[in-house]
């Protein structure tokens, strides 16, 4: 599935007035729902929240288990309006390989027809997944 113009649609519901750089993201998990999240900045810049882990601790408020994130799609926009290819940042992807069994699919845009398709083991080789905890 292709989830382009939601995600572009999306974009404009993110609050970046700090970085200028607008980030979208949707999430599948196992059941086919659809969760979406947005970066959050603050004033306070630390305390700003990735699109990514919103549109996961969304899923996750609505009932996913751990394990059940199967897909993450993103798009991102900079502060010409230029729309730019992104990956997750570290802390999403501990996250996202966490909340997926180690497993998700990262769809990263720049168009509705380019798409970059990685793995979280490709983009978060010899995680820490808690187990030993
Ligand atoms: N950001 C995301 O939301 N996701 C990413 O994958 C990369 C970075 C946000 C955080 C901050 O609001 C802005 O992009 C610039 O770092």
């Amino acid at each position: 599935m292709n989830y382009f113009n939601q995600l572009n649609t999306l974009l404009d519901s993110s609050f970046a007035p700090y970085s200028g750089f607008n980030v979208a993201a949707i999430v599948v998990i196992r059941n086919g729902q659809v969760y979406k999240g947005v970066n959050v900045e603050s004033a306070a810049y630390p305390t700003t929240i990735c699109a990514e882990r919103n549109a996961i601790h969304t899923a996750v408020t609505e009932g996913a288990q751990t394990g059940d994130i199967q897909e993450v799609h993103i798009l991102a926009r900079n502060t010409t309006k230029t729309l730019v290819k992104a990956y997750p940042c570290g802390s999403c992807r501990q996250v996202i390989a966490e909340q997926s069994d180690y497993d998700a699919i990262v769809y990263s845009y720049t168009s509705s027809t380019e798409v970059e398709q990685h793995s979280i083991t490709e983009l978060l080789p010899f995680a820490f997944l808690g187990k030993e905890l």
